[in-house]
Formats: C-alpha cells, sequence, structure tokens
C-alpha cells in the first residue's frame, strides 16, 4: 500500500506522514530529505555544472532505507542522514536542485524501488502526480502562505529559536513559487489526489480527516475484491489495477510427537529416511501450487519459499516464508505450505507413531499489501 502526501513548504506533511506511517505500521520515506542533502552536498553551483559532471556527481549518491532500532532511516551511502539538513538555507538549495531534471529521474529511481518493495508513506511534491500514479491514496495537503509561517514561527519560538515571521512568510513565499513554477515535475495536485486544506484545522484534526479518507478506501476496496459477482455468482477478483509490490507472508504449524518419534526423527532413523529433507521440498512444491488448489487464488509467479523448522520437546514446528513481487499477496501459499509440509511430516513418521496432531496452523506475518499483520507470536527475528 502506497500512500502518498504531497504539499507546500510548512504546510505539515513530515509529522503527518510519521504519524500515518506509524498507525498502519509501514516505513515513511521523506522525500525532501534527499533533495536537502543533495543540495546540502552539492552546493549552489550544482545550478551550473555540465551534465555529465552532475551525472557523475550523482552516481556516486545511493539511497536507501534502513531500519534502525525499529525506525525507518534514510540512508546516504552508508551514513544516515541527520538534522545538517534541517535549515532554511538547505531547503532553498533543495529547491535550486529539485529543478534540475536530471537530479529528480536519478531520486525518483530510488523512490520507486524503496516503493516497490515494501508499503509506504511518502511526501513531498510530486509522489502522486509523478512517482507513484497508482498509489492506494494520494494527499495533496495546503494551507494559507500566512498560517504555514506562523505554524513555523511558533514552532521555532518553542524551540527557543530566534525568528521573524515576515521573514519566513517571505522564505515560504519564495519556496512556493520555486516548486510551483518550475518546468519538471511542478508541485500540483494529481488529478485523483484528496486536496485538505488544513488552514483552519489543528493536526490532530488532519490526522483524523486523512485517516477517515484511508479507511473508507480500504473499506471500498474490500467491497470491490469481493469473491462475489453481482448476480450473486462466484468470480475470481480482478487486480490487475493494484500495484505491484514485493508482498511477503510467514505462516506456521506444530506437529506434535512423542519423545521416541522426535528421538527418531533428531537421528534421522525413521524408517522412511530423512524426514525434515522431504517435507521442506514438499511444502515449497505445495506453495507454487497453491493456485491450483484454491478454487479463486490467483497463480502468482513467487520470488522465494522457504520451509523452517524448529524442534522442541513436544514436537516439530514449522515456519513458511513466501515472497513474490505482484499485484496480490501470499498468505494463502504460504499457510499451503506449512500445511502440506506437516502433512508430509505425518506421512513419514506414521510408521511408527498414529496420534501425532496437526496444530495451531495460522498466518504469522504478512506485508506489501495495503496493511501490515503481525500475529501476537510474531517476532521480528523471524525475518
Ligand atoms: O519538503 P521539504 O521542505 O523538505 O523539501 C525541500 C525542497 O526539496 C522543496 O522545496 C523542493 C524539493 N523537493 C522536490 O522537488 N520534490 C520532492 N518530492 C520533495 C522535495
Amino acid at each position: 500500500m502506497i500512500i502518498t502526501l504531497d504539499g507546500p513548504a510548512g504546510v505539515g506533511k513530515s509529522t503527518l506522514a510519521k504519524n500515518l506511517a506509524k498507525h498502519f505500521e509501514i516505513p515513511c520515506l521523506d522525500t525532501g530529505a534527499m533533495y536537502r542533502i543533495l543540495g546540502f552536498k552539492l552546493g549552489v553551483e550544482v545550478a551550473d555544472m555540465k551534465d555529465e559532471t552532475l551525472e557523475k556527481a550523482l552516481d556516486e549518491y545511493r539511497f536507501s532505507l534502513k531500519k534502525v532500532n525499529n525506525e525507518h532511516v534514510l540512508f546516504l551511502n552508508d551514513i544516515a542522514i541527520g538534522d545538517e539538513i534541517r535549515t532554511e538555507r538547505v531547503g532553498r538549495l533543495a529547491a535550486i536542485v529539485g529543478a534540475l531534471p536530471l537530479v529528480r529521474k536519478a531520486l525518483q529511481k530510488y523512490q520507486r524501488s524503496i516503493g516497490e518493495q515494501s508499503s509506504l508513506v511518502t511526501e513531498g511534491r510530486d509522489m502522486g502526480s509523478v512517482v507513484f500514479p497508482h498509489a492506494f491514496v494520494k494527499f495533496f495537503l495546503d494551507a494559507r502562505p500566512e498560517v504555514r509561517a506562523d505554524r513555523r514561527f511558533q514552532e521555532m519560538q518553542k524551540k527557543g529559536v530566534n525568528a521573524d515571521y515576515q521573514e519566513i512568510l517571505g522564505e515560504i513565499i519564495e519556496r512556493d513559487k520555486a516548486d510551483r513554477q518550475r518546468a519538471t515535475d511542478p508541485l500540483i495536485a494529481a488529478a485523483d489526489a484528496i486536496t485538505v486544506d488544513t488552514s483552519d484545522m489543528d493536526a490532530e484534526q488532519v490526522f483524523t480527516c486523512l485517516i477517515q479518507h484511508i479507511e473508507n478506501k480500504m473499506q471500498e476496496d474490500t467491497q470491490e475484491f469481493s469473491h462475489l459477482a453481482k448476480d450473486g455468482s462466484l468470480s475470481m477478483v480482478s487486480v490487475e489495477h493494484k500495484a505491484q509490490t514485493m508482498r511477503k507472508a510467514l505462516a506456521s504449524a506444530f506437529v506434535t510427537m512423542n519423545e521416541n518419534t522426535l528421538d527418531l526423527l533428531k537421528q534421522k532413523a525413521l524408517p522412511k529416511g530423512d524426514v525434515l529433507s522431504v517435507a521442506k521440498v514438499a511444502g515449497i512444491m505445495a506453495a507454487k501450487r497453491t493456485s491450483d488448489l484454491i478454487p479463486l487464488c490467483h497463480p502468482l509467479m513467487l520470488s522465494y519459499v522457504d520451509i523452517r523448522f524448529d524442534i522442541n520437546e513436544k514436537g516439530v514446528g514449522i515456519i513458511s516464508e513466501v515472497r513474490t513481487c505482484h499485484n496480490t499477496g501470499v498468505e494463502m501459499e504460504a499457510i499451503i505450505a506449512v500445511q502440506i509440509a506437516a502433512a508430509t511430516i505425518y506421512d513419514m513418521v506414521k510408521a511408527v507413531q498414529k496420534d501425532m496432531h496437526i496444530e495451531n496452523v495460522h498466518l504469522l506475518y504478512k506485508e506489501g499489501g495495503k496493511s501490515v499483520f503481525k500475529s501476537p507470536d510474531f517476532k521480528e527475528s523471524l525475518l
């Protein structure tokens, strides 16, 4: 799920984007930080650089979003981007580099590639209009320049920083002009964006308003993604208009065994041979055959399937992990994989013990679609 927030300087996109990302437990991408750090590194001379020199300079910079202490942090090469970019001077430099088509092309490539890997709340100037045309929900936030200047002024005063309201207002008007009037990808609302004028709203009201729009869209989508056609007959859901993103699902199951059987299994001394190796292959093959087994499930090109085992004194825990870069999820593949791996274990062991139970089959984790799901027994170390 990609949620885009576009809008002018000082409208409050960063805080909102962070709060939305936290709410939906997905990463947040501040694309302004990418332009800012390039402005910071390249300086005003960038405007006079020859294309060749600029291309060479851009080749030196690689962006990535990495998880650090449970938070997603934007890295330039191997260094986390810090507060050095949060000044008005760097903001102006960002607007200068942001006007250069070569810079935009390079940064948009990174932004799209980050969006292909996971769900995202992403904020900037051209997220909905250019970079993510198929985003799940697009917002365009606006507010009168005087209101934005006043918010900045109050914020700085709170921090004890000396500030001049008129100066801030002037800077905001100047940056609006640069962002809205540049030739390449100017600041505009995408045709299908929801425009929210926040001039007379506080931060909490804006947050609630956006959440409401997103939840409405999710509900509409759930109704649209019904397996029932309008006349009540069964139909396969059409997913071609959904975004292709990296999707991942983990499922687990448990096969109970007595101590004697477990000993034989660990020693690979069961009459049918190496149970877990066979169960692993069976689980992987089953994941690939899911759409043949579940009537309305879409056939998918899987990019990865793994089956892992965790033996304890009560039996064998099975975890499947399935990944794809597609427009629908892989939960069913993960669930089928653990069930067939479990049934294979049963088949390989039943000569020795028949009262084994296959228990606790469930989805552990999924990401990449509209929402992230984590079951209570999911641990981050499983990823
Ligand atoms: O959102 P911000 O103030 O951090 O952005 C700084 C500048 O970066 C902004 O004035 C224009 C540029 N920018 C852009 O051109 N496109 C984006 N997607 C994000 C920022």
